[in-house]
């Protein structure tokens, strides 16, 4: 069924699944699964666990409900396609803007309903006691700016400084993402500089980036969907991004995600087969 959402909408959606919680019965999984593109199906088919299975399966069923809702195309008429650095993108159409993270738990969405570099980053906040923090800083110490280590560095205990790695991690990830070039580029000229704590009731709009010194004309939306998990929005700023709308995400659950779909292929039992005889983790 189309589904348009033109008349109410507002520019900005964010969506959040948790997938770790979602343990799909073997019809639910066949279903799901009917409704993404043949050649994203077979992507899918090399993970080896059941958890990134899902993530990603997420993640495609996330993306063609916005484009079906939002941007008004028939759910079986959606073609998406990977760009030269694999991001995919909806062929012949830039009236909308997507991205997808997953990682945790959960599976994130930022869409905006027009075409605007974006890019989106879920992080999950880890402190593991056993694991030498000065030894892992050490071993990542190209990625990031010596302002940037300051600023990690600063936290008043292990777990604030891994809180505000992974914080940095996502927003760099998230820019990088918007930008679309992969890892083709220098992570220690992108530059950070957070101001306020991240919470799970707001968000948090001010923190900028330089890069070579020099301030850039960009928005970032960051918060946390819950006490382990933290989410960055990149977005390049316009007459509509730089209007306070700030979007929080929406929590999707599995009926919502299918609400619209529709089949493009047979329910194919061998496939799903293959998947329930995965381990679900390592
Ligand atoms: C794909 C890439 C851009 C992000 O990877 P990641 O953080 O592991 O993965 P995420 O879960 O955030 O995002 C994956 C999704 O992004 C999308 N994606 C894939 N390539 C993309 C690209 N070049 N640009 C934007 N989005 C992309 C896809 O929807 C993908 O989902 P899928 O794998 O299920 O199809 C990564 O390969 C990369 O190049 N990272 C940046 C470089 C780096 O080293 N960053 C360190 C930051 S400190």
């Amino acid at each position: 069924m189309l589904s348009v959402n033109i008349a109410r909408m507002s520019s900005a959606i964010r969506w959040a699944f948790n997938w770790k919680e979602w343990n799909p019965s073997e019809q639910e999984f066949e279903y799901a699964t009917s409704c993404v593109q043949s050649e994203e199906k077979e992507r899918l088919k090399r993970f080896v666990f059941r958890k990134d299975v899902r993530a990603s399966l997420v993640g495609k069923l996330l993306m063609r409900k916005f484009v079906n809702e939002y941007a008004g195309l028939p759910y079986d008429k959606i073609t998406f396609v990977r760009d030269e650095h694999n991001r995919p993108v909806l062929k012949d159409n830039c009236t909308v803007s997507f991205n997808v993270s997953h990682q945790g738990s959960y599976t994130v969405f930022a869409g905006e309903i027009e075409n605007v570099k974006l890019g989106v980053d879920v992080m999950t906040l880890e402190y593991n006691e056993n694991k030498n923090i000065s030894d892992f800083f050490r071993l990542m110490n190209k990625h990031f700016s010596t302002a940037e280590w300051d600023e990690i560095r600063s936290g008043k205990s292990e777990v604030e400084q891994m809180s505000m790695f992974y914080r940095h991690w996502a927003l760099k990830e998230s820019y990088v993402k918007a930008l679309g070039v992969g890892v083709f580029v220098d992570l220690r000229s992108i530059d950070f500089r957070t101001s306020s704590k991240l919470s799970e009731h707001s968000i948090t709009t001010d923190t900028i980036l330089c890069i070579n010194g020099i301030k850039q004309d960009w928005l970032f939306e960051e918060s946390l969907l819950d006490s382990r998990h933290c989410v960055a929005v990149a977005l390049e700023k316009n007459d509509t991004s730089m209007r306070l709308r700030h979007t929080p995400f929406e929590m999707m659950n599995y009926d919502k995600l299918i609400a619209h779909a529709v089949p493009l292929f047979p329910i194919d039992s061998e496939y799903t087969a293959q998947y329930f005889a995965k381990y679900e983790q390592p």
